[in-house]
């Protein structure tokens, strides 16, 4: 265990060096800067259309009444998007953490926010957003529109006091706003309006034009034959399907429900830190203050709990999507694991032992051979539009993970020999 442990934090190392070599002009917190993300995103070529193989009703259920998706609405939410005027130190913004030119992530483990303050949680993709049930890996929030308010207000993100006024007073004065907002809503300058425009603007983030996808349209060609096998383990011996849905209601490979998969265990202090939160969210149950021991302290590691406080779901987060996948890493909500190899193995050991990991999490057995293609198939669940990136992150995970594999216990990983017996065994050695 040691040793997968320090695979994982070795090839972490490598992957920040990897996402430093993008080539563009950078801000301070290391994102491209917000004019150049700005016309990267124009060349990516979004719409307002209902994307291509969502069921339209599933979609229209999932846009909320009074906010539907304008153009000014749109116009509006893009630009505060990338505007850094809505920190308090005027250096961050959405796209500081969600980088056009970084799969809409920051493809580090946890995020940086104003004056360099790092977070506990991993920023997840905003692309593909819209048909998940809640937001946040915890699921804290109900809805795109509400989600994009709480960020502004998290005093390590983007550090605002929580007073609708002075938001609003960061840009009110600027008179292009006034005739967006006016456009977009009937209505000046306000907080809760910029949370609405940002939900319009995500929700025209849709990118599932994977080769995955082509391939379920009947094009056999889209992906390799590894990935095709993959596709079946996914769906048989790896058991991924259960939580990772896909069908015309969930493209996205999310469940949109809460499970332990043995990724927060690494803490091993659950109780301790259940009867912390309890007693902290007793004292201040505002929604404010949850979101900053959920993002800013190690609360974080109890997930789903710190918002249901039952017991079952410590630990447990919500499934996150698998579209786009090969470029939003490192993954997890602690971003612990660096690449879609350290996933796999992941699950192949069957998680990480722990008194609320989800039954569902069992070791599979998957040869080495079966976990390329699973990976494989991992890597064919990307945008098109991404495809060169795609392709550079799957070249460099494999070559960590094929370091890794050289320094790894084979008797172990292909379970020849099982933990317990290697103690065992060396316990016998060491008694001669
Ligand atoms: C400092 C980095 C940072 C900034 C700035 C930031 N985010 Fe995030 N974002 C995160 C992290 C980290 C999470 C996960 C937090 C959690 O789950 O507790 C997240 C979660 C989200 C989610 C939920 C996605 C999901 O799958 O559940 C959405 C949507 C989102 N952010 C949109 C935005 C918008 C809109 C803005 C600007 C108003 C913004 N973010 C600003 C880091 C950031
Ligand atoms: C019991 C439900 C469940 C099963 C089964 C499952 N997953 Fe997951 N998966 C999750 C949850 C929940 C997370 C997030 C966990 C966390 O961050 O603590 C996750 C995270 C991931 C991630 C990282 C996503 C990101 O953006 O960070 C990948 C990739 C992934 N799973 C692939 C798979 C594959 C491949 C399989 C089958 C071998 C599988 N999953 C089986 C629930 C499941």
């Amino acid at each position: 265990m040691r040793k997968l442990m320090w695979t994982a934090a070795c090839s972490a190392m490598l992957l920040g060096t990897a996402a430093a070599q993008a080539d563009f002009p950078k801000g301070p917190h290391g994102a491209a800067l917000e004019e150049i993300q700005d016309q990267e995103f124009e060349k990516l070529g979004t719409s307002l259309e209902i994307p291509a193989g969502v069921d339209p009703e599933v979609w229209n259920a999932m846009v909320p009444k009074g906010n539907e998706t304008t153009p000014e609405r749109v116009a509006l939410g893009r630009k505060l998007y990338f505007d850094t005027r809505l920190s308090e130190d005027g250096t961050v913004s959405c796209a500081t953490c969600h980088d056009v030119t970084r799969g809409f992530t920051d493809q580090i483990p946890t995020s940086e926010g104003i004056r360099k303050q790092f977070g506990k949680r991993n920023a997840p993709t905003n692309l593909n957003a819209a048909l998940l049930h809640s937001m946040f890996w915890d699921g804290r929030s109900p809805s795109l529109d509400h989600q994009a308010m709480q960020p502004i207000i998290n005093p390590i993100e983007m550090g605002m006091e929580n007073d609708a006024e002075k938001i609003a007073g960061k840009i009110k004065d600027d008179p292009e706003y006034q005739k967006m907002f006016q456009a977009a809503y009937g209505r000046d300058v306000n907080y809760p309006d910029m949370g609405l425009a940002l939900g319009a603007f995500e929700r025209t983030l849709n990118f599932y034009d994977s080769p995955f996808r082509r391939f379920m349209a009947g094009d056999e060609d889209a992906i390799s034959e590894d990935a095709k096998e993959g596709w079946k383990i996914f769906n048989g011996r790896g058991r991924c399907m259960t939580c990772h849905t896909f069908s015309p209601s969930n493209p996205h490979g999310s469940d949109s429900k809460f499970h332990n998969i043995g990724i927060a265990a690494r803490a091993q202090n659950f109780e301790e830190l259940a009867q912390t939160a309890v007693r902290l969210l007793e004292e201040d149950a505002s929604e404010e203050r949850l979101d900053e021991l959920a993002i800013g302290t190690d609360l974080s590691e109890l997930g789903r709990f710190m918002v249901t406080k039952e017991k079952s779901d410590i630990g447990a987060f919500r499934t996150p999507t698998l579209t786009n996948i090969g470029i939003t890493g490192p993954y997890m909500h602690d971003g612990s694991l660096a690449t879609l190899w350290d996933v796999v193995d992941h699950y192949n050991k069957g998680g990480e032992p722990n008194l609320y990991l989800d039954g569902g999490i069992e070791p599979l057995d998957l040869t080495d051979k079966q976990v390329d293609q699973l990976v494989a198939f991992l890597f064919s669940l990307t945008d098109v539009r991404f495809a060169d990136q795609n392709q550079k992150f799957m070249e460099q995970q494999q070559a960590q993970a094929q370091k890794a594999r050289v320094h790894r216990d084979e008797e172990l990983s292909e379970r020849k020999t099982l933990t317990f017996e290697r103690y065992h065994q060396n316990k016998k050695g060491d008694a001669k």
